[in-house]
C-alpha cells in the first residue's frame, strides 16, 4: 500500500555540507497493518513520518502510494491526496478547547469535506476509541490520554486509507500510553485500518505488526 524506495532526506546547513537524516530508507507500510518506526531522538522517524505522510517530499528516492508515485509531486496534488487518504495524530494534542470532544471530531468531518451526519460519525468514532460517554465534555475536561483518543477520532472520522501517529505516547504516563497504543491496535484488527506509528520506547513498539528500527537515518532492523 505504502513503500519508499532508498529514499534519502538532506537538510542544507550553513557552511557546511548537507546533513542527511535519512539515507537510503526502504520500507513497506502494509494494508491494515499496524508499522512501528522506534528509534532514539533524532535518528528519523519524523523525517520519515512526514515523507510517508506527504507532508514533506524526498531529496531522493521514491515513495509510492497504491501504486503512484508522490516523492515528487506538486504541493497541490500533495495537499489533495492528504485531505483525502491521510490521517495524523500527533505528540502534542491540539484540540480545539472551546469545542467538546464530539464538536472537535466533527469539525474535523467538515474540513476533510464531508457535508451529511457529521455528528453520526463523529459519535461513532468516539465510541470506537472508547470514549462515547465523554462526547459533550470539554478537552480540559478530559485526562491527556483522553484528550489524545479524541484526537485519533479525529484523525480517522473521514475514513483515511492509512493513519499517522508521531509518538502519540510521549506525552503520557506509561500505563495511559500502553492504552493508546492499543487503540491503534484494535483500530487494525477490528477496523482493518492501516496505522503507522513512531515511539523512541522499545517495549512499546513490541505492539506492532512490523518494528523498524531506526538509528542516524538508516533502518539497522525490520521485520
Ligand atoms: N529542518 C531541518 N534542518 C536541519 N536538520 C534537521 C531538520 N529537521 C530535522 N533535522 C535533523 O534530522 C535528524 C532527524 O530528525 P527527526 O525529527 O526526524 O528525529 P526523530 O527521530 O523524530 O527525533 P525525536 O524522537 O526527538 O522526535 C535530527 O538530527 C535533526 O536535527
Ligand atoms: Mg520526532
Amino acid at each position: 500500500m505504502l513503500k519508499t524506495i532508498d529514499v534519502s532526506r538532506a537538510f542544507p546547513i550553513q557552511g557546511e555540507e548537507d546533513f542527511y537524516a535519512l539515507k537510503k530508507v526502504n520500507v513497506h507500510i502494509e494494508k491494515s497493518r499496524l508499522t512501528v518506526l522506534v528509534g532514539k531522538s533524532g535518528s528519523g522517524k519524523t523525517t520519515l513520518m512526514n515523507i510517508l505522510g506527504a507532508l514533506d517530499p524526498p531529496t531522493e528516492g521514491k515513495v509510492l502510494f497504491e501504486g503512484q508515485d508522490i516523492a515528487q509531486l506538486p504541493e497541490t496534488e500533495r495537499c489533495r491526496l492528504r485531505r483525502k487518504k491521510v490521517g495524523y495524530v500527533f505528540q502534542s494534542v491540539a484540540l480545539i478547547p472551546l469545542m467538546t470532544a464530539l464538536e472537535n471530531v466533527a469539525f474535523a468531518l467538515r474540513l476533510a469535506g464531508e457535508k451529511r451526519g457529521l455528528e453520526d460519525r463523529a459519535l461513532e468514532c468516539l465510541r470506537l476509541v472508547g470514549l462515547e460517554k465523554r462526547a459533550g465534555h470539554l478537552p480540559q475536561e478530559l485526562s491527556g490520554g483522553e484528550q489524545q483518543r479524541v484526537a485519533i477520532a479525529r484523525a480517522m472520522a473521514h475514513r483515511p486509507s492509512i493513519l499517522f501517529a508521531d509518538e502519540p505516547t510521549a506525552e503520557l504516563d506509561s500505563g495511559t500510553a500502553l492504552q493508546v497504543a492499543h487503540i491503534f491496535r484494535d483500530l487494525t484488527d477490528k477496523e482493518g485500518i492501516t496505522v503507522v506509528m513512531t515511539t523512541h520506547d522499545r517495549e512499546l513498539a513490541t505492539i506492532g505488526d512490523k518494528i523498524y528500527a531506526l538509528e542516524d537515518g538508516e533502518i539497522i532492523a525490520g521485520n
